[in-house]
């Protein structure tokens, strides 16, 4: 039996009707960017988020840079980030002419180490970009503390943790800025690139709803430079229609993920945690093994037809890109250690228990 590392064909098939009226709505209609349907996907994501304001940007990357720039951060400024990431983290902040300074990670949930923050802290800092990894929140009282103490901003990289929660408090909407992605292999996702800020922040949702329109202010006038960061009418309408199953999907992950950690418990492997009082979303579930029988599992699991991710196999302070930046090797041994041995199983919210058995017999066969 296969086991694909998402499907979002079968997640769609019972909303395609919906989608599909949508798509000719929009076909006839001709609104292809902004519009109604921008505002409704912005007034229901802030309500699903608890957030003051959502406002539909196109990817999550651009969220990132519309972030940074409402803090005009710029060449110059450091901002304070996790190095095991998705490289639109750290790119981002060099996009905009600032120095990313990675901060190794908490060996437990692989978020950025909040005890190693303030140490990074220098006279050019200007924000701290946690990291929401792979459905866990990062320790956002310590972070907000922390930026509170030494004037900071805080710009929550969300992309991949929508839904989670530290007590009752949705990450995203716990710093200034949140930032979401709805590529489509996200816990919510579009029909191709779009993403959102949040903020509970009135002058902040003014100033990037601005930036996302090349910072303009009324009909072609421009206090300050932004860009074409706009969400697409499309985008937004589909987000509208799954946004309402969000719950139920991310409830599915987390039932798959039970189901994984019972069925491996005794296996030699670092399965992901749920710190008490955090609510994990698992958009991925990242196992950890030794380093030296990885390729041999990752074989494995392509012969026996297992989607699976290496999710990152090199921290971004090793990147060739940030050379620059001179954080050599061995600097930051957990996020180095991680990205040897980690592998993201499949945890979708249509996984089957007969699939996750399947996959669990090919890692007990192997390991
Ligand atoms: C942690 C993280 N940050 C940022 C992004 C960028 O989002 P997008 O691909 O929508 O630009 C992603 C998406 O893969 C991500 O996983």
């Amino acid at each position: 039996m296969s086991v694909p590392i998402l499907d979002l064909t079968a997640l769609h098939a019972p909303l395609a009707d919906q989608m599909r009226d949508v798509f000719n709505e929009i076909l006839t209609t001709s609104q292809f960017v902004l519009g109604k349907h921008a505002a409704d996907f912005e007034a229901a994501l802030a309500q699903a988020c608890d957030c003051k304001h959502a406002i539909g940007v196109s990817s999550g990357t651009d969220a990132l840079i519309i972030a940074l720039m409402a803090y005009d951060i710029k060449a110059g400024d450091e901002v304070i980030s996790s190095p095991f990431t998705f490289f639109a983290t750290g790119g981002s902040i060099a996009r905009v002419g600032a120095t990313p300074i990675f901060v190794d990670i908490d060996p437990v949930t692989m978020n950025l180490d909040s005890e190693l923050i303030e140490e990074a802290i220098t006279p050019n800092t200007k924000a701290i970009m946690p990291v929401h990894i792979f459905g866990h929140p990062a320790n956002m009282d310590r972070i907000n503390a922390i930026a509170k103490k030494h004037n900071l901003a805080v710009i929550e990289d969300n992309a991949q943790s929508i839904g989670a929660k530290i007590g009752d408090k949705q990450v995203g909407s716990i710093g200034d800025i949140g930032c979401l992605s709805f590529y489509p292999t996200k816990n919510l996702s579009g029909c191709g690139d779009a993403g959102a800020v949040l903020t509970n922040d009135d002058t902040l949702a003014e100033k990037m709803t601005s930036l996302r329109l090349h910072g303009q202010i009324g009909q072609y006038q421009h206090k300050i430079i932004g860009g074409n960061f706009r969400i697409d009418a499309l985008h937004a309408a589909i987000l509208n229609i799954k946004l309402p199953h969000l719950p139920q999907w991310n409830e599915a992950r987390r039932r798959n993920a039970q189901l994984y950690k019972h069925k491996l418990a005794d296996m030699p492997i670092t399965l992901p945690v749920e710190l008490d009082g955090y609510t994990h979303v698992y958009h991925q579930y990242t196992i950890r093994v030794d380093a030296n029988k990885r390729d041999g599992l990752t074989t494995a699991l392509k012969e026996n037809g297992i989607g699976f991710g290496v999710f990152y196999p090199t921290p971004l302070h090793q990147q060739e890109c940030f050379k620059y930046l001179n954080q050599d090797q061995g600097r930051l041994p957990h996020s180095e250690d991680a990205s040897k041995r980690c592998i993201s199983l499949p945890v979708h919210p249509l996984l089957t228990e007969d699939q996750i058995d399947e996959v669990c017999a090919v890692i007990k066969g192997h390991l």
